[in-house]
């Protein structure tokens, strides 16, 4: 019986019927994340980012989300401190860069991001990129030290959750056989680069992913197809690439300091892509990849 009730509640948890923006994705850890979220990066630090954040969170915004490498936490604080919601509202979200690898420098950062930040807690902290193998020999070793620090922040209760970004599974799969599953992976994911063997590896083992530009930082929105479903769905591109990702129960992070757009990409939960054209979605070729990842060499 307990099971029915459960399966009946999961089912409509990941159906379209009571998704509106508050809907949340729930985490490993029995914690729940929201679905949308909104990004941070390239917004200047101080009042450009408090303020970002302030109409953010009056538009509707939950999770909030920010990294040591944005050079923003310090208006980020700032905005979270004056949007008028109680701190326990909001979900947010920071990094520790590459340069601060390895048990001690990670725990270093996170010191250093919360005294920016001016919060005694952080909802999710994240390994911005794993250490690869291509570069360093000792990849592994770096990327279970951070883990390890993460670990150690997590059980004092100065996270409520970990995780990491841009992992593919041959980096997670380390830190998963070290004890603890990520709870977490925000990786580029969007229209015309969907990186669906991380996704599917992620999802297989209850790991929520998140979609780092999730507009392809505005490069898909030209493509024809996404253009010709906008018109069919009566809807915005950027919105029909959002309501993608929900669809692939992908969270997503998109990013704009304009008010409309801000409205507008937390208005994706009264419509449907059918089936067939989800899958046209996801057969269309490599578009509007940032190329980012080779940058930072994480395969
Ligand atoms: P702007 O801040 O001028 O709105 P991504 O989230 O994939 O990184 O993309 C971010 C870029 O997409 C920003 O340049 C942002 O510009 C733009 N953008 C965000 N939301 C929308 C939208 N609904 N329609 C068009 N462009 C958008």
């Amino acid at each position: 019986m307990i099971d029915l009730v459960t399966m009946i509640l999961v089912s409509l948890e990941y159906g379209s019927l009571v998704m509106d923006h508050f809907a949340t994705y729930p985490l490993l850890n029995g914690l729940t994340i929201p679905r949308v979220g909104f990004g941070t990066s390239q917004i200047a630090d101080g009042e450009p980012t408090a303020e970002a954040v302030i109409a953010a969170v009056k538009a509707g915004y939950r999770l909030i989300d920010t990294a040591a490498r944005y050079n923003n936490e310090t208006g980020v604080g700032m905005g979270i401190r004056a949007c008028g919601l109680d701190r326990s509202e909001l979900f947010v979200t920071s990094k520790v860069w590459g340069t601060e690898r390895g048990y001690e420098k990670t725990m270093v950062s996170f010191e250093a991001s919360m005294d920016r930040l001016g919060l005694d807690y952080l909802d999710l902290f994240l390994i911005h990129w794993p250490a690869c193998e291509s570069k360093y020999t000792d990849w592994k070793e770096q990327n279970l030290g951070s883990w390890r620090a993460l670990k150690e922040l997590y059980a004092a209760g100065r996270v409520k959750a970990i995780g990491v970004a841009n992992f593919m599974p041959k980096y997670l799969q380390p830190l998963m056989d070290d004890g603890m599953v990520p709870m977490v992976n925000q990786i580029e994911f969007h229209p015309g680069y969907m990186q669906k063997e991380c996704v599917d590896f992620c999802q297989a083992n209850g790991i929520v992913v998140e979609a780092w530009s999730p507009l392809g930082r505005r490069r898909v929105l030209d493509h024809p197809l996404l253009n010709e479903l906008a018109a069919k769905y009566e809807k915005s591109v950027a919105q029909v690439c959002l309501r993608w990702c929900l669809q692939h129960n992908v969270l997503a992070i998109p990013k704009t300091v304009n008010p409309e757009r801000l409205a507008q990409n937390l208005d994706l939960f009264g419509f449907e892509i059918t089936d067939v054209d989800m899958a046209r979605i996801d057969a269309m070729p490599e578009y509007g990849y940032s190329g980012i990842d080779r940058k930072f060499s994480a395969n």
